[in-house]
């Protein structure tokens, strides 16, 4: 096995597909009920980060059997330096694993984080895997669990569903944007963004609140693969963004699609407007990506405002999904002891 630094930008397909083909194994084993993911635009998943992000990985790849064979992508990781802190992914071929190279792996991230001079690394970990034992043994803590819940659409009564969409009270509207927010619309969408992001506490997903960087993580989504679907609530006296959620149906899974932020403003609780919005959201989906079978979400356990909505639309918990975080000094230092 050989590990190297990897730029998903100049890899070669060959790489790609390896990779796709690992990745896939891993979610067999871990996660079977997720769907496999596809080609398309996965080196552009790979590769595109907002600005002033920068993400380094790595791969660990077989020797070649044949000449001219390069060589299977067993396993890989990437670290996204962000703020100051960097987000680790560590992936394992199910064939590859328990000798020692996903800590290998993560010890190449974790050097270049520490020489980089950032303080800690972050890891989302899927629970009842493997990898609650891998990073629990290389002394990571867990921070924040949320829990993933997934919507069946095939079981969904879409008249019910209708009628929640225009159960709302007196005064909004329900707008529907595939695509994004149009650029009129970026400042209040922005302003909707922040105030709760001033009220609430502990979100694991990146929430761009300021119109600049809502534009650059539109762009950046759009770059990856990933196509945002937007509703909201306009608040008809005022013309406020009284609510809003967003779903991403990425090009590499387009048949299960991602819960991004559902927000609805302080003022305007009470009247109905997650559910009409999320509903509305689903009655549009249904049209809009014919491929589509599956949403998936995640909510802090604490939500149980939001939980509820979910469970009245169908959604069934799946897993935890917990954030893990180490300081990197620490951990260098664990793995990497001075000679
Ligand atoms: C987590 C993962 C990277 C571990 O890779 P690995 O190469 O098997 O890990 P290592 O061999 O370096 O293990 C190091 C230590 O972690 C711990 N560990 C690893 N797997 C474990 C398991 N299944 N149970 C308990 N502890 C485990 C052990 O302490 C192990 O040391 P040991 O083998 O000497 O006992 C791998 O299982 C993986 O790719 N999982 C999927 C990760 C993921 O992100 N999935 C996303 C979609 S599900």
């Amino acid at each position: 096995m050989m590990v190297r630094e990897w730029d998903p930008r100049t890899a070669s397909s060959a790489e790609i597909a390896s990779l796709l083909a690992t990745l896939n194994a891993v979610l067999a084993a871990d996660l079977p009920q997720d769907p496999p993911w596809r080609e398309t635009s996965l080196r552009e998943y790979l590769a595109e980060v907002m600005p002033g992000e920068r993400r380094i990985s790595w791969i660990a790849q077989a020797e070649p059997t044949t000449p001219g064979d390069p060589g299977a992508v067993l396993g890989q990781v990437h670290v996204l330096l962000l703020g100051d802190i960097g987000v680790i992914e560590v992936l394992v071929h199910p064939s590859a694993r328990r000798t020692g190279l996903g800590r290998d792996l993560v010890l190449r991230a974790a050097r270049r984080v520490y020489q980089e001079g950032f303080r800690s690394i972050g890891v989302e970990v899927v629970g009842d895997t493997p990898a609650i034992g891998f990073y629990e043994s290389l002394g990571f803590n867990r921070e924040y669990v949320e829990t993933r819940s997934v919507l069946d659409l095939t079981s969904v009564d879409w008249a019910e569903l209708a009628e929640m969409a225009t159960g709302i009270g007196a005064g909004y509207q329900l707008e529907f944007f595939p695509g994004g927010p149009p650029d009129d619309l970026i400042e209040a969408y922005a302003r909707a963004k922040a105030e709760v992001r001033d009220v609430d506490d502990g979100e694991l997903r990146p929430s761009s609140y300021d119109p600049e960087r809502l534009r650059d993580s539109l762009d950046t989504l759009h770059r990856r693969g990933m196509k945002p679907y937007i509703v909201l609530a306009r608040h008809e006296q005022s013309g406020e963004v009284a609510g809003l959620t967003e779903v991403v149906v990425p090009a590499q899974h387009p048949t299960r699609a991602d819960q991004y932020d559902t927000i609805v403003a302080q003022d305007h609780r009470g009247y109905g407007i997650d559910r009409a919005i999320k509903a509305r959201m689903l009655l549009e989906l249904r049209s809009a990506e014919p491929e589509l079978i599956e949403v998936q979400t995640w909510n802090a356990q604490a939500n149980e405002a939001m939980l509820k909505v979910n469970a009245e639309l169908g959604y069934r918990p799946d897993r935890d999904w917990c954030e893990y975080s180490v300081d990197v000094a620490e951990l260098v230092h664990r793995l990497d002891p001075p000679r």
